[in-house]
Parts: structure tokens; sequence; C-alpha cells
């Protein structure tokens, strides 16, 4: 699937849109330059489960937002390889909320094959393409 936003306002409203469709368990890993709007969605789709204010957790690798689902959001800015994240706990943050994963590239090959993934791509000042691969749109969660 691939949507066009003009402005973060339309990117935070397509992260509301996956949210109702997402679930416990699932790993979203985002993936685009810096600046591109990883954290954008992100707050959108934060939004759908949780009051808790979306912040870049580049210096604490994850945040936790508290919610009927929990949301891990994790910044691998800094990371280079798997075992840092493992390090952290990987192991007992997946199954226990939904798992939101920045420059999930850098470890991808860790990666269940049941990731979604959501790729931006910067093609104006603001305006940017969103492609979505892996999202069942089947039933919508409830809140
Ligand atoms: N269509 C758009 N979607 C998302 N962000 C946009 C868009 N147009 C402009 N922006 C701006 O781009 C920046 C994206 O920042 P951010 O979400 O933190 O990116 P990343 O997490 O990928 O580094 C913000 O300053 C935002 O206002
Ligand atoms: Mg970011």
């Amino acid at each position: 699937m691939i949507f066009y936003t003009k402005n973060s306002r339309e990117t935070i409203k397509l992260g509301k849109k996956i949210a109702n469709y997402l679930k416990k368990g699932d790993i979203i890993g985002l993936v685009g330059e810096l600046g591109s709007g990883k954290t954008t969605i992100i707050k959108g789709i934060v939004k759908h489960f949780s009051e808790c204010e979306v912040s870049s957790p580049s210096f604490v690798i994850v945040n936790e937002y508290e919610g009927k689902i929990p949301v891990f959001h994790f910044d691998l800015y800094r990371i280079e390889n798997f075992d840092e994240i493992v390090d952290i706990g990987w192991n007992d943050y997946i199954d226990k909320g939904i798992i939101l994963i920045e420059w999930a590239e850098k470890i991808k090959k860790n990666l269940p094959k049941k990731t979604i993934w959501i790729k931006i791509n910067i093609i104006g000042k603001n305006k940017r393409k969103i492609e979505i691969e892996n999202l069942k749109m089947g039933e919508k969660n409830d809140k």
C-alpha cells in the first residue's frame, strides 16, 4: 500500500488509521532518512493506544507508552548490532505489546517474517511517500 502525505498532520492521521489494525505482539519496522517522518507517524499510532507523549528515545533506545496495549518505541540510530538490543531486554518486550522500531533496517535479519514495514521517502519539502508492507487490514481492534 502506498500513501502520499503533504504535511505532518496527514502523516499523523495515517498513523492513527494504521493503528486500528495493530494487535499485541505486532512488530513494525520504520525505515526512512533523518527527518522523513518516522517519529511523526509513530505519534499517530501511539495516540490510538495511549495518552503518553511520544518523544524520540535516541539516548535511552526504548520508550514505553502505557495504555490498553503497551507500545514500545525503539530508536536504533545509535545502535550497531542486535546484541545491544538483546542486552537491554529485547526478549522481554516482544509479545508484551506493540513494538515500533525506527531504523529497523539495522536489525532486519533478526526480525520475524511477520514484521510490518513502513518505508518513508521524502519527495518534496513537505511531501512524503509512505509505503506499508505486510499490514493485514482485517478486523479493527477496539481502542
Ligand atoms: N508530510 C510530512 N510527514 C511527516 N513529517 C513531515 C511532513 N512534512 C514535513 N514534515 C516534517 O518533517 C519532520 C519529520 O521529523 P521526524 O518525524 O522526527 O522524522 P524522523 O523520525 O524520521 O527523523 C518534522 O519536522 C515534520 O514537521
Ligand atoms: Mg525519529
